[in-house]
């Protein structure tokens, strides 16, 4: 079959509600992100283009493939990099900043020398480097500070876009000049309106694969802020609970938890006290 037919067939499948249930329900354990009869329409058209990569043509075969002995599980992560919503942007939310500029950070500036940050589902990294940029900031006023940020996601593609560092230069146009001017570097072909996240920046963060729905997570248990935001909406309630239990355990007493504008906790049972627009702070210290 030559590439337009293929393209054409892929594209003109559709998903049996049998099929959409079998895929609904893998994704839902392996990722914990709730996949109701709603979502039929945008699972298909999202896994259209995973279709024509593999020359599939319809959705019995790829249904069949993910759960054979011969993708042995390594098709399920390619299943959930297409269908994650990773929209972010730099400064999302940005109440959220202020609030760790004019609250957060001075409580912390007499106790602790090195800050643990952690961006929890930090998607292509924007979210990461608007704290480092933040965290760079505190630390030119005060050069006792030192911290560190990291990011984790479950979607490989966003981690690698996160590590290139590189965003298009409309990205960054609600940035402050001198900000934008001290930590991004213009692209030397001036032609590709591309920006990249300075080294000495880039040296204060890291990134890594983590899934939420793991049983624990092979971090440390010392962040000091954790910016867990826009995740918890793609969850049903029992993951929402089980994921926080998790992700408050890693937070240090006295550390401060974020999560989106959206997103409410407030009936889970969790060592926490509100403090702010959906911040929240770790009892016991
Ligand atoms: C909408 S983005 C939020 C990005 C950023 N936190 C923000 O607020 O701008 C949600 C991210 O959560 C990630 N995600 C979804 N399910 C996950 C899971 N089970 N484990 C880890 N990350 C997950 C997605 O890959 C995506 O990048």
């Amino acid at each position: 079959m030559d590439n337009t037919r293929s393209f054409e067939q892929a594209y003109k499948a559709t998903i049996s509600d049998s099929d959409f249930r079998r895929l609904a329900a893998h994704i839902e354990k392996s990722s914990g992100i709730k996949m109701p009869p709603e979502k039929k329409v945008m699972l298909q058209s999202r896994l259209k283009k995973r279709l024509y990569q593999l020359g599939m043509n319809d959705f019995k075969t790829y249904c069949d493939y993910v759960f054979s002995p011969e993708s042995s599980g390594h098709e399920t992560l390619f299943l959930l990099n297409f269908i994650s919503t990773n929209k972010t942007d730099f400064f999302r939310e940005p109440v959220h900043y202020t609030f760790l500029e004019e609250e957060v950070l001075p409580a912390f500036s007499t106790r602790k020398n090195k800050l643990h940050f952690w961006s929890a589902g930090c998607s292509s990294g924007e979210e990461v480097y608007s704290l480092a940029i933040l965290l760079a900031e505190a630390a030119m006023k005060n050069l006792e500070m030192d911290y560190e940020v990291l990011g984790t996601d479950i979607s490989t593609p966003m981690l690698e876009k996160a590590v290139r560092a590189e965003y298009r230069e409309q990205s960054i146009t609600e940035i402050p000049l001198n900000l934008r001017k001290r930590y991004f570097l213009r692209h030397k072909d001036a032609s590709k309106s591309q920006v990249r996240v300075g080294p000495a920046l880039r040296s204060k963060v890291r990134f890594r694969y983590l899934n939420f729905m793991d049983y624990s997570y092979d971090l440390p248990r010392n962040f000091d802020v954790i910016f867990f935001r826009n995740v918890l909406i793609y969850f049903n309630k029992e993951i929402q609970e089980q994921v926080l239990g998790r992700i408050v355990m890693h937070l240090e007493a006295g550390g401060y938890l974020f999560i989106g504008h959206s997103e409410n906790i407030l009936n889970f049972d969790l060592p926490l006290e509100k403090r702010g627009p959906n911040v929240f702070r770790k009892l016991g210290d």
